[in-house]
């Protein structure tokens, strides 16, 4: 194995403005997106991050274990305190047991708009366990707002409203058409889907083109023939796409699928982004002398709930000898409730001051912040919770209801009971090393039908079930325990829910949220304690000593 190592400076560049001119100040590493880590399984990826923006920085690395390394997970105030500006730390962890397509992204405030990157992970005998492509791209699908995207947050922080939504949707940085994919015909590439947009679900699809998804968040999957990939913030899809088309030029293009909040009207065409796939190598078709014009594909409608989850249940995993099988005995079993709420605060707390109730976004009632004082895993290690955490995150929510339809729960007034939650806090879960944990996770539906990709960092788990309307009937009893798909990210249907299991092998304090960033800003999370196991070599080692400190 060997040690791949990057620098990244994180710093301030200035960036043309879409469709209007002048410059804006952005905060990058060198562009959008950033520099593509590749990794074979087994190294040791080393990235020194020195931090020149105004701004505190952290890097997460999306679906990466981190077993051993909890300290390198990145997420600010979970598992370390932020790289101040003018501060640089530098990442060290291994890249094992895990192959595909995986990125990276800043972890603190919105930063991960601009701050993200590919970070693939090549299998180490050098083998794909399907035919070998004869070429690949990493296509990053983003959204774009003509402003820096921290000062936004905290404009809107502080006139208590939502981040505005994007200005326009991007591939890899750009967007219409200005990006261009080059193939020759009779050949087969590997297209590296990841989808870095803070808050949209994308279709995507080529004109004239079919796939054959090979992988989803660096998980092997069984072959899977589709003309539509659908993915969600924080998901990556490994997709065999035949450039097998006349030779010419065919748009590929991404449309929103339940777009977290309706686009912001502009005078310029938003709410799809294209790029251009062509064919070199070939004289293009001509048609009395005129080459014919691009083809666009069809795109499903932004509600199009059947295209979505026709693809989401559609994968299975391709179980390969010596790859991790699903659990069957379950030693901790929660239910969990994923939505958005109203919160007004409470008669007791008498500092506060709202007038009128906000919105938040809750797990089990409870609407997670994140502490102020050092980070969850410092305070725990530290050996000093007290006043930072408390051990009492729910394993259900303190009502049940109609998860799917909540006005009769509105109507009744229960609604004070349910979705006032009063103040944030910072409850974790503690699991026992080794055990096996299966999550309900149930989309609500008290304020907003949104579906909530729901991440957990440390961990891909499997998705044994997934469906409509409230956990409970035969549907739940059909789990997968033969082939499900593992994922690190998995889309709750709106107004649906998803079965998860996971073992919880890995000893540190693990960040589950959703990858929506203005729902996670307002406390959709949580965080999983796992317990340090019996051997030294499942114990939690130290932090590293120029860790940041608060
Ligand atoms: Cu990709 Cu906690 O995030």
């Amino acid at each position: 194995a060997a040690t791949v190592e990057h620098t990244f400076n994180v710093g301030t560049l200035s960036w043309p403005r879409i469709c209007q001119p002048g410059n804006i100040s952005i905060t990058a590493v060198g562009g959008v997106p950033g520099p593509v880590i590749e990794a074979y399984e087994g190294d040791t990826v080393v990235v020194h991050v020195i931090n020149d923006s105004p701004y505190d920085v952290t890097i997460h690395w999306h679906g990466v274990f981190q077993r051993g390394t909890p300290w390198a997970d990145g997420p600010s105030m979970v598992t370390q305190c932020p790289i101040r500006p003018g501060s640089r730390y530098t990442y060290r962890f291994s890249v094992s047991g895990q192959e595909g397509s995986l990125w990276w992204h800043a972890h603190s405030s919105f930063l991960r708009a601009t701050v993200h990157g590919a970070l693939i992970i090549r299998p180490s005998a050098g083998a794909y366990p399907f035919p070998k492509p004869d070429g690949e791209a990493v296509v990053v699908l983003g959204e774009w707002w003509d402003a820096d995207i921290v000062l936004l947050e905290r404009q809107a922080f502080l006139s208590g409203t939502q981040i505005p939504s994007a200005d326009a949707y991007t591939i890899n940085g750009k967007p219409n058409q200005t990006e261009k994919f080059s193939v020759r015909g009779n050949s087969t590439y590997l297209l590296r889907i990841i989808n870095a947009a803070l808050n949209t679900a994308f279709f995507f699809k080529v004109a004239g083109h079919t796939f054959t998804v090979v992988a989803a968040d660096a998980s092997y999957t069984t072959p899977y023939e589709t003309d539509v990939i659908v993915i969600a913030p924080g998901q990556t899809v490994d997709a065999l796409m035949a450039a097998g088309a006349t030779p010419g030029c065919y748009y590929m293009e991404i449309s929103s699928y339940q777009s977290a909040m309706p686009l912001r009207l502009g005078s310029f065409n938003i709410d799809v982004a294209t790029a251009v796939v062509e064919y070199v190598g070939a004289a293009p078709t001509t048609d009395g002398g005129q080459q014919a014009a691009p083809a666009r594909p069809e795109m499903p409608k932004p509600t199009d709930t059947a295209t979505a989850n026709g693809f989401y249940t559609g994968l299975t995993a391709r179980v390969l000898p010596g790859r991790p099988t699903v659990p069957l005995a379950v030693d901790t079993r929660m239910f969990v409730t994923v939505g958005l709420g109203l919160s007004s605060c409470l008669p007791e707390q008498t500092s506060c001051n709202r007038s009128a109730p906000e919105a938040v976004a809750t797990m089990n009632n409870e609407s997670f912040a994140l502490p102020t004082t050092t980070s969850l895993l410092d305070a725990r290690y530290g050996k000093a919770p007290g006043g930072v955490y408390t051990n009492d995150f729910p394993d259900r929510p303190p009502v049940a209801f109609d998860y799917t339809n909540a006005t009769g729960l509105l109507a009744g007034g229960a609604a004070a009971a349910l979705s006032s939650t009063g103040r944030p806090t910072t409850k974790v879960r503690a699991l026992r090393y080794n055990a096996t944990v299966e999550v309900v996770l149930q989309n609500t539906a008290l304020l907003g039908r949104e579906s909530h990709p729901m991440h957990l960092h440390g961990f891909n788990f499997f998705v044994l079930a997934q469906g409509f309307g409230n956990y409970g009937g035969a549907a739940s009893e059909q789990l997968n325990l033969v082939n499900p798909q593992q994922r690190n990210t998995i889309a709750v249907p709106t107004g649906g829910w998803v079965v998860i299991r996971f073992v919880a092998d890995n000893p540190g304090m693990w960040f589950m949220h959703c990858h929506i960033d203005s729902h996670l800003s307002i406390g959709l999370a949580m965080v999983f304690a796992v317990e340090d196991g019996p051997t030294p070599d499942t114990k939690l080692p130290p932090p590293p000593p120029d860790l940041p400190r608060c």
